[in-house]
């Protein structure tokens, strides 16, 4: 049964850990990371942008092949199934559907904007006992057409949003979704200690997991981040994995052509990327 993303956040703000987003693009990438979560006993949150949820087939699809995988696989970690970066619009959506948590991104409008609906989003999730990720700054970079322009969160602003009772807030600190640039110049430490200090024992998240050096995600997670997403790195390895397999001729071989056997190698690599990340942000046997 897919849970709410509340109590394993709370749990991992406790125990300076923090819990894995990871994006889902489809089947084979829910079961390895759903395979994955089991086998190191970790909470996890699979995550599904507005573009990811259309290339599936739409939020009752996602759903319906989530809590399928869930029975079948017999997963008794808690899994929570989270809209990424949701519109006003998406938000509800997600909900309707089934989704168990719900990040509405509201960063792109005046603050003033963003309370207003993320307060509503407030009331609409507690109403149902979903779990609400709201966004304040920007996450630099683009995913799935949401482009930021990577502006560090206020404090001030944070306190105000995180007063709304949502369940985790993003605040951007100098974190860019896909691949860092050579002369990035690191997450903005600072900017996130006055955010801690200004949110209480709020669970921080971390968008643009992707490439950050391991000292900083460490140090991201002694500072209050509690969740942390990670999207392109699985798909990057599942692409790396799936060229070595065509280059060697492999698709070639016997029925190596078969689906099951040509995309094999990517879903092991998906695996073993979120395997990484489990014990880098120390989630294994948190569940
Ligand atoms: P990356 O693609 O950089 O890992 O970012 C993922 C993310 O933040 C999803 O919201």
């Amino acid at each position: 049964m897919l849970v709410s993303a509340k109590e394993m956040l709370t749990k991992a703000r406790a125990g300076k850990y923090a819990v894995g987003q990871f994006n889902i693009n489809n089947l084979e990438w829910t079961k390895a990371v759903l395979l994955t979560a089991q086998e190191n006993n970790s909470p996890v949150i699979l995550g599904v942008s507005e573009g990811a949820g259309k290339y599936m087939g739409g939020y009752k699809t996602i759903v319906g092949m989530v809590n399928g995988l869930i029975e079948e696989l017999n997963i008794t970690v808690p899994v929570a199934l989270h809209l990424d970066h949701g519109s006003y619009e998406g938000a509800k959506a997600a909900m309707a559907a089934g989704f168990s948590s719900i990040m509405f991104d509201g960063s792109h409008y005046a603050i003033e904007e963003n309370i207003a609906k993320t307060t509503e989003l407030v009331g609409l999730t507690s109403e149902k006992g979903l779990s609400l990720e709201a966004e304040v700054g920007s996450i630099g970079g683009e995913e799935d057409g949401v482009v930021g322009a990577g502006e560090i969160a206020d404090a001030n602003e944070c306190k105000a949003i995180a007063d709304l009772g949502v369940t985790m807030l993003a605040a951007g600190i100098g974190n860019i979704h896909g691949q860092y640039p050579e002369n990035w110049k690191g997450l903005a430490f600072d900017a996130l200690a006055d955010i801690a200090a200004a949110t209480g024992d709020m669970p921080l998240v971390l968008h643009g997991g992707t490439g950050i050096p391991e000292e900083m995600i460490k140090k991201a997670i002694s500072l209050g981040v509690a969740k942390i997403n990670v999207n392109t790195e699985c798909q990057l390895s599942f692409a790396e994995a799936t060229r070595k397999y065509i280059e060697a001729g492999k698709d070639l071989q016997g029925k190596g052509f078969d689906p099951r056997k040509l995309l094999g190698p990517g879903f092991e690599a998906i695996k073993a990327t979120v395997k990484e990340k489990m014990e880098l942000f120390g989630s294994v046997n948190q569940a």
